[in-house]
Parts: structure tokens; C-alpha cells; sequence
């Protein structure tokens, strides 16, 4: 049988005298759309972080296609960032001296792509996604919906395997979050990637294939839904 996309083995992490994660097992297959949901403090975006191989657990193993990405270097888990994952983070996290085309060609040419074929791209991606017209234009000049969607075609750009994102609908209202989740998700299942989401509103992740509930640390439930069909 093939390995899991992604697995975490009892995996528990601590901040001083905080327990962030507390016992965590789980797996992630490709093409899966998975919410992570729970309190404030629950250790949902510790939980990302180890998934996505920003930390490393106190104890346990972070697989991927059974490789312990957990126990890489520094070096090599950067690597795996910036060629196998996609971010997205709340308030999208564009460089403001950049169009929208330079801010999704900037990772492509991190990787090693030259600049005109990485500005391609970054025109075919931002199309694909509905909002080739922002491509010239500056951060400073969208509203956050747009900057949302352009973080998205940045993160989409290096044909991820996995994207990550920790409540990116956070700071936009009901309908452009909306918006959002829906060009996210519905993406991220044409391209074949994997998404891990983590998200405080129900509706937001009832765009997912599946939700993991966190609390104190620990699984508290675990339950695949019916996948919502974009309108
Ligand atoms: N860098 C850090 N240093 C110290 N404590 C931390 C750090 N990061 C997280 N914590 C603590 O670990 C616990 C889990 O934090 P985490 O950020 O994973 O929660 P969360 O579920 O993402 O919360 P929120 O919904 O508020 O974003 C919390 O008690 C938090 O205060
Ligand atoms: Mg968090």
C-alpha cells in the first residue's frame, strides 16, 4: 500500500511549561481537504506548523510518503517549504512593494525558475483563478478578498502537494470569506493537492472533505463530510 501523504505519530510539542499538542496521531491522503478546528489555544496552528515542518515535535514523527520530515535538517525541511508546499496565511502576507504577478513569481524564482518563465506563471495562475486583471497591481490597492485570492494563486503557482493555511478567511467579512473558501478549496481539488485549513467558522470548513476538531492538544474528533460542490 502507499504511504500516507502525510502522518503524525503521537507526535506532542511544548512551549516552556505549555503542552501545545498533547498526543497527536493522524494521516492526511492526497486529495483530502481536511479543517482543523478547536479553541483558542487548542494548538491548531502548532499543529499546522509540525505538519508543515516550521517545528519539529518534542516526541513523535512527521511523515510524508513515509519519509520522517520531522528528523530532516533545517535545510532540507526549507526545501521541502518552498518546492512541495503552498501558504496561505489571514491577512495574506504580500511583500507591498510588488504587483500581484512579481508576489507570485517571487516563490517560483526562489525554486530556481527564471524570471520570464515564472511571470507566465504567475499570468496563467492568477487567470485560472478569475483575477488575471489584478496581475499589475499593488497590494496596498486591493481589498483584502483580492489579496486573499492572490496569495492563493501564489501558493497554487509551484504545483504544491500540500497547501497549508491558518484561517485564511480570518479577516475578511461573510461574503468575500466565502468567496474565498470556495476558490480555495475547489482549486486546490483540481490541481490534486492536499489542503489542511485551520478555521474557527463552521462554514468555512464545511467547504472541507473532513474535520479534525482539537482540544487540549489532542484529537478530539475526526469525521469526514460529504463534499460541498462549488454553486
Ligand atoms: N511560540 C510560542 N511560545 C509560547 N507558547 C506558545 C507559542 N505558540 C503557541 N503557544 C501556546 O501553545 C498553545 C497552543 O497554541 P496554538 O497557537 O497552536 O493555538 P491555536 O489553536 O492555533 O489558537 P488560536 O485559535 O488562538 O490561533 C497555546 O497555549 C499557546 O499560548
Ligand atoms: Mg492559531
Amino acid at each position: 500500500m502507499d504511504k500516507p501523504l502525510l502522518e503524525t505519530t503521537d507526535i506532542t510539542l511544548s512551549f516552556g511549561a505549555t503542552r501545545a499538542l498533547a498526543g497527536i496521531t493522524l494521516q492526511v491522503a492526497a486529495g483530502e481537504t481536511v479543517a482543523i478546528m478547536g479553541p483558542s489555544g487548542s494548538g491548531k496552528s502548532t499543529l499546522l506548523n509540525c505538519l508543515s515542518g516550521v517545528l519539529v515535535p518534542d516526541t513523535g514523527t512527521v511523515y510524508m510518503h513515509g519519509q520522517p520530515i520531522s528528523r530532516f535538517s533545517d535545510k532540507d525541511r526549507s526545501h521541502l517549504r518552498l518546492n512541495r508546499f503552498g501558504f496561505v496565511f489571514q491577512d495574506g502576507q504580500l511583500i507591498p512593494e510588488l504587483p500581484a504577478r512579481e508576489n507570485v513569481a517571487l516563490p517560483l524564482m526562489l525554486t530556481g525558475t527564471p524570471r520570464s518563465t515564472a511571470f507566465l506563471t504567475a499570468d496563467g495562475t492568477l487567470g485560472r483563478l478569475g483575477i488575471g486583471d489584478l496581475a499589475g497591481r499593488l497590494p496596498g490597492n486591493m481589498s483584502g478578498g483580492q489579496a486573499q485570492r492572490v496569495a492563493i494563486a501564489r501558493a497554487l503557482a509551484g504545483n504544491p502537494e500540500v497547501i497549508f493555511a491558518d484561517e485564511p478567511t480570518g479577516a475578511l467579512d461573510q461574503a468575500s470569506g466565502h468567496e474565498v473558501i470556495q476558490l480555495l478549496t475547489t482549486t486546490v481539488r483540481m490541481t490534486g493537492a492536499a489542503l489542511v485549513l485551520v478555521t474557527h467558522d463552521v462554514n468555512v470548513a464545511r467547504w472541507c472533505s473532513r474535520i479534525i476538531e482539537i482540544r487540549d492538544g489532542i484529537v478530539h474528533s475526526d469525521r469526514r463530510l460529504d463534499v460541498k460542490e462549488a454553486l
